[in-house]
């Protein structure tokens, strides 16, 4: 049986990943290798934890020792990596995190995969963000060939790891692929993030936090219709290439805030436009990236992915979901959640 290791699988995109890889592939044997942190939980995984072909590794990739062990102790066919530190907000309090899980422990993958995995039949694939690119205005698309400009500590971080992977690719012929996705939206999401800090909060009677005007725009992709492209990617995609990943469907902050509280409403039987009054003006990000938007037009060509979900069933599936599952969402905002939120927000 073929190894494949995915990196970050007990985060959000990642259980997708690992989910729809150990139940479509019974012929690979999927090892998902996850430090846990705040970001990672087993909980995610519970429906794959019995399955013959999965098998969970706790490491940090930061650790060269624990990975070379690893990828020494067993023939590694390929590597789906998406371990990283996520957050921007997260990056502009503490940079070296990010430095440090999403440079070096990018490089050390990369190293341990030259030296013990099957270069010759696999492939690396790296996972990454849309947001090495920059920041748009109000026309135009981020395309494979927009030249990178990263502004968050976070962004820098991923676009170095890139430079790495290609840099692995053209000294040694490692046999990589990147993708660059916009922002994802779906079940098990931290809610650090847009859009479960809000039903959270929503949930909870508390304000709505919107950074600046509420202006900036995002382009969403259901994250199933995320993991599906990476499954193509991994199995389709061409050595050195480059893939956008994206929605086309761009919603600035403000209106998918608006459009949240509306279902919330109707969900949680509250009066029209109870919610919104939650929604609460608060100091910009540093460095707010204005506008993302993805022209995903090479993998649709190239691959025949499309996303599968129109917006608002993805949304309303999403919303229901973080419903349904309060208890999970109880779990992950105990503990550290409390102190962070109020680092992160106290005085906004
Ligand atoms: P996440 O924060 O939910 O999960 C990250 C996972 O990585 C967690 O399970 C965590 O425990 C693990 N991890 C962190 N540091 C680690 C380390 N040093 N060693 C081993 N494991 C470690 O992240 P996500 O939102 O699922 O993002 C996954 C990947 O996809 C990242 O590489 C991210 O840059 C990329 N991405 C995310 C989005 C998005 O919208 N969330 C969009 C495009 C690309
Ligand atoms: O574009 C892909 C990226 O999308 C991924 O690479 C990142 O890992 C992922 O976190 C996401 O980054 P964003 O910064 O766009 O996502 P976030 O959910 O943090 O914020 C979405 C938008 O909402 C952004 O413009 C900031 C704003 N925002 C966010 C939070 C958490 C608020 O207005 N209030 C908030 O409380």
């Amino acid at each position: 049986m073929k190894n494949i290791i995915i990196t970050g699988g007990a985060g959000f995109i990642g259980s997708h990943v690992v989910r729809r890889m150990v139940a479509n592939h019974p012929d690979l044997h999927i090892i998902n290798v996850d430090a846990l942190t705040y970001a990672g939980n087993l909980e995610n995984l519970k429906d794959v934890e019995g399955k013959s072909n999965y098998e969970f590794v706790k490491l940090d990739i930061t650790d060269g020792a624990s990975v070379e062990a690893l990828f020494s102790s067993r023939k590694i066919h390929g590597v789906i990596h998406l371990a990283a530190e996520s957050h921007v907000d997260r990056s502009i309090t503490n940079p070296l995190d990010f430095v440090m899980t999403n440079v070096v422990g990018t490089v050390i993958l990369l190293n341990a995969y030259k030296a013990y995995g099957d270069t010759e039949n696999g492939r690396f694939y790296h996972v990454s963000t849309d947001e090495v690119y920059g920041t748009l205005g109000d026309e135009g698309k981020f395309t494979e060939t927009t030249p990178y400009d990263p502004n968050s500590p976070y962004s820098a971080s991923k676009a170095s790891s890139d430079h790495f992977v290609r840099a692995y690719h053209e000294t040694y012929k490692l046999p990589i692929v990147i993708s660059n996705c916009s922002n994802n939206y779906g079940s098990h999401q931290f809610p650090e993030k847009l859009i479960p800090l809000m039903i959270h909060n929503i949930t909870h009677n508390k304000p709505l936090p919107v950074y600046g005007k509420g202006e900036n725009i995002r382009d969403w992709l259901w994250v199933e219709d995320h993991a599906r492209a990476i499954e193509l990617i991994y199995f389709k995609g061409v050595n050195g290439e480059t893939y956008n990943i994206g929605g086309n469907n761009e919603w600035k902050n403000i209106d998918l805030v608006h459009k949240l509280c509306e279902i919330m409403d109707r969900k949680l039987g509250r009066e029209p436009g109870e919610s919104a009054q939650l929604i609460t003006y608060v100091t910009d990000r540093k460095g707010h990236d204005f506008r993302y938007a993805i022209d995903a037009s090479k993998l649709e060509n190239e691959l025949g992915w499309t996303p599968s979900v129109a917006f608002d069933q993805g949304f309303e599936k999403t919303i229901d979901w973080y419903l349904e599952n309060t208890e999970w969402l109880g779990r992950v905002t105990s503990g550290a959640y409390a102190d962070y939120y109020s680092a992160m927000y106290a005085n906004r």
